[in-house]
């Protein structure tokens, strides 16, 4: 449901989001500043977390060595709700290039979404995960993208240059994983 409230926050978000300068971060629902307080003290001054609170470039984005991480984080906190590629379930898909909240198409309206929640049972992540951690599962659900890698505009041109979409066969979780938690249950 497209709403009032969805819409202007996007209008602040992308108002904030100019390439590489200091980005400045939005709650996507209410449109109030994040407030870093509640970051949790773990990950939060990392090379990562400075680079982008500096420029709002995840650097984490298609760097192979920190996939694994990401993917990790992706099958324990979101794929239960968003699929185990992103496809969707209970929450919207996050692998193509449709989003209900426009501003996730970048990476700040991205961090925003997980930082400070949307509606719903999309509660927010300050308490879950540490900074450092939200971006390494971003740069997974990136990196699950199935649509054309040009429209990758949160990709640098040369890492967007080298990017092919997603399908499974990238994945090293394999999505029987989660189908079996479900047979558990139905058994
Ligand atoms: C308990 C279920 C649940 C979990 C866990 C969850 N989400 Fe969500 N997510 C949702 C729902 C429901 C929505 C739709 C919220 C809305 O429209 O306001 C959503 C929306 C989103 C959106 C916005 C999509 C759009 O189209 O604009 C993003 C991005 C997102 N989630 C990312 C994540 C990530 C990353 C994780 C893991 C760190 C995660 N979510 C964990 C339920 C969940």
């Amino acid at each position: 449901m497209k709403s009032l409230t969805k819409i202007s926050a996007l209008c602040l978000a992308l108002a904030a989001t100019s390439a590489f300068a200091a980005p400045m971060l939005y709650n996507m629902v209410d449109g109030s500043p994040l407030d870093f307080e509640w970051a949790m003290e773990e990950g939060r001054d990392t090379e990562a977390v400075r680079v982008f609170l500096d420029t709002g470039e995840n650097i984490y984005n298609e760097t192979p060595e920190f996939l694994p991480v990401g993917e990790e984080l992706f099958a324990g906190m979101c794929s239960g709700c968003h699929g185990h590629y992103g496809e969707g379930k209970i929450g919207p898909g996050l692998n193509d290039d449709y989003w209900s909240y426009m501003g996730n198409e970048t990476d700040e309206g991205f961090f925003s979404s997980i930082y400070g929640g949307l509606t719903g049972q999309m509660g927010p992540m300050w308490g879950s995960l540490t900074l450092d951690e939200m971006l390494l599962v971003m740069a997974w659900t990136r990196h699950l993208y199935t649509g054309d890698p040009k429209d990758a505009t949160w990709l640098t041109p040369e890492k967007r240059a080298g990017f092919t979409s997603f399908t499974p066969a990238k994945a090293s979780i394999p999505a029987e994983e989660d189908e079996e938690e479900g047979e558990a249950a139905s058994d």
